[in-house]
């Protein structure tokens, strides 16, 4: 068992004019047992930051620690992790049982008990069937699931795991999900999985590591992510449909501040927190920000209104999206399938004030 500590890590390839910074300034603290995740787009950093905790890549500054114990000067062998990628990295002439077993019998476990694994992990991910086949005999998803029990196997402190279901289809990737999460349950160890898909991520993690452009913008659960994004980085990448991104004025109507959206006639109402923020960084303008769930079509008498005109209607089957506009401002709300509401329709759609988030215009930063 093992608390990952990444104490200000970078990590910088190659040198001169030519060098990339490829993690920046990284501090993360992972709990022994913790079940976290490493998300951000393609090139933030996710897999040189992994490489760096398991001993593959050299560290430039800064300390990876296991239960306060530097790692930095200590080979990927000496570090009681185990990492499975993306790419396979079977070995092309063992079948999948000896595949299987190989991290065992270097580790010098007897064969009685390499077999007990070996059939655990192939029950654990389904793949007992296919014991008796080589690599090149099997599908991407297969080899991506015999390449994670490779590493499940050895039973280390912590366990790193690098898109390991990107290769596998939707059906097989939810119920993989759900394995993933049940085999961190039953061997309660630390680990660590990095993905560019927020859904995986937000499934199996308690907490998510949002990066991008080599740094760290928010480590949190599902609550601060979505309620409290630290900037419109976190609030953009985090949800589906993204957030709606709106630029305001701040207008001081007698007591509250109301956000009145440039380009357009609508204006948000927010609540006294929001107002209390806008108000201590002295702002006439600001972005605000607000989620697609969280404008509806019905009210439970609560809530606050817009009115838009439907610009495009997406009915997708359990719900429908509408692209509203007013004025030059266009934005998203998710409404039951079945609304009346036709491309060009006037419409009024509900939010609750304090769903709606305020950004500072020009650094981006969350302010409440
Ligand atoms: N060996 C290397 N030499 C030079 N640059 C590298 C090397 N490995 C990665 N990089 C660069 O470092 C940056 C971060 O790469 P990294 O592989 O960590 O990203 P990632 O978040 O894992 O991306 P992806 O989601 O595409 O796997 C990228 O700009 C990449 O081009
Ligand atoms: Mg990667």
């Amino acid at each position: 068992m093992a608390r990952v500590t990444l104490d200000r890590v970078n990590k910088i390839y190659g040198y001169g004019p030519s060098a990339v910074h490829a993690v920046e300034d990284l501090s993360l603290e992972i709990e022994d047992g913790e079940f976290a995740a490493i998300l951000g787009p393609s090139g933030c950093g996710k897999t040189s930051t992994l490489r760096m905790i398991v001993g593959l890549e050299e560290i430039t500054s800064g300390t990876v620690a296991f239960d306060g114990e530097p790692m930095n000067a200590r080979a990927p062998e000496q570090r009681n992790v185990a990492m499975a990628f993306e790419s396979y990295a079977l070995y092309p002439n063992f079948n999948v049982a000896q595949n299987l077993a190989f991290p065992l019998e270097v580790k010098g476990v007897d064969a009685s008990e390499r077999q007990r694994r070996v059939e655990r992990i192939a029950g654990l991910l389904q793949i007992g069937e296919l014991m008796g086949r080589r690599p090149r005999e099997l599908s991407g998803g297969q080899q991506q699931r015999v390449s994670l029990g490779r590493a499940l196997i050895r039973e280390p402190a912590v366990f790193i795991l690098d898109e390991v279901l990107s290769h596998l289809d939707a059906h097989l990737k939810f119920q993989m999900l759900f394995e993933l999460k049940r085999i961190h349950q039953e061997l309660e160890r630390t680990m660590v999985y990095v993905t560019h898909d927020q859904m995986e991520a937000l499934a199996l993690a308690d907490r998510v590591a949002v990066m991008s452009n080599a740094r760290l913008q928010q480590f949190g659960d599902r609550d601060a992510l979505y309620d409290r994004p630290a900037n419109r980085f976190v609030a953009d990448f985090i949800g589906e449909p993204p957030t709606n991104f709106l630029d305001a004025t701040v207008v001081h109507d007698g007591g509250a501040p109301l956000l009145h959206v440039l380009g357009s006639d609508l204006r948000f109402a927010v609540d006294g927190e929001r107002a209390a923020a806008i108000e201590a960084a002295q702002l006439d303008r600001v972005t605000l920000g607000i989620r697609p769930q969280n404008l509806t079509w019905n009210t439970d008498g609560d809530t606050a209104v817009v009115g838009a005109t439907v610009d495009f209607n997406e009915y997708l089957g359990e719900h429908t999206i509408l692209t509203l506009r007013d004025g030059g401002a266009l934005f998203r709300a998710i409404v039951p399938p079945n609304v009346d509401a036709g491309e060009g329709a006037r419409v009024e759609l509900h939010y609750r004030t304090r769903n709606v988030m305020v950004f500072h215009p020009e650094t981006d930063e969350f302010l409440g």
